[in-house]
């Protein structure tokens, strides 16, 4: 929870290094807690916005769901999209791959920022 808090005061996820054994379990170079943290700042913590948001929620939604739709953010195939297809062109396809089963992930909205 503190967590939490900490990254949402933050606006990124570099406060989950705060926790030693967070940054430890993860590979250096796909660091879930980093990369997520930028996506909460709007799609809200574990990827559920506050109810009446404009921002579609992450959370409930199957991983295969989600990696379609940043897929095609990234290849321009959203037609009324605002934000996220220049988004996704920062994110290869295996972070996408990884965000997408990071956020289907029913833990994630406990224990993930
Ligand atoms: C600046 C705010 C913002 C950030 C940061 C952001 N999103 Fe989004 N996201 C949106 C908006 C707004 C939409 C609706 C589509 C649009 O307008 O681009 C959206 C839509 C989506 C959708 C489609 C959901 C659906 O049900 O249609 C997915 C998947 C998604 N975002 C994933 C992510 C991921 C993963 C990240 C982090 C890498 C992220 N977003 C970061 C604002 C954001």
């Amino acid at each position: 929870m503190l967590r939490r808090q900490a990254l949402r005061a933050a606006g990124t996820a570099l406060a989950a290094c705060a926790l030693p054994l967070a940054c430890a379990a993860q590979a250096p170079d796909l660091n879930l807690a980093i990369l997520a943290g930028n996506c909460v700042t709007c799609h809200g913590p574990g990827g559920q916005p506050p109810a009446g948001s404009a921002i579609p929620a992450l959370r409930g939604q199957s991983s295969a769901a989600l990696l379609e739709r940043m897929q095609a953010f990234r290849a321009g195939q959203v037609a009324d999209a605002t934000v996220m297809p220049l988004l996704m062109q920062g994110y290869d396809a295996a972070q996408m791959q990884a965000l997408a089963d990071w956020f289907a992930a029913p833990q994630a909205l406990a224990d993930r920022p």
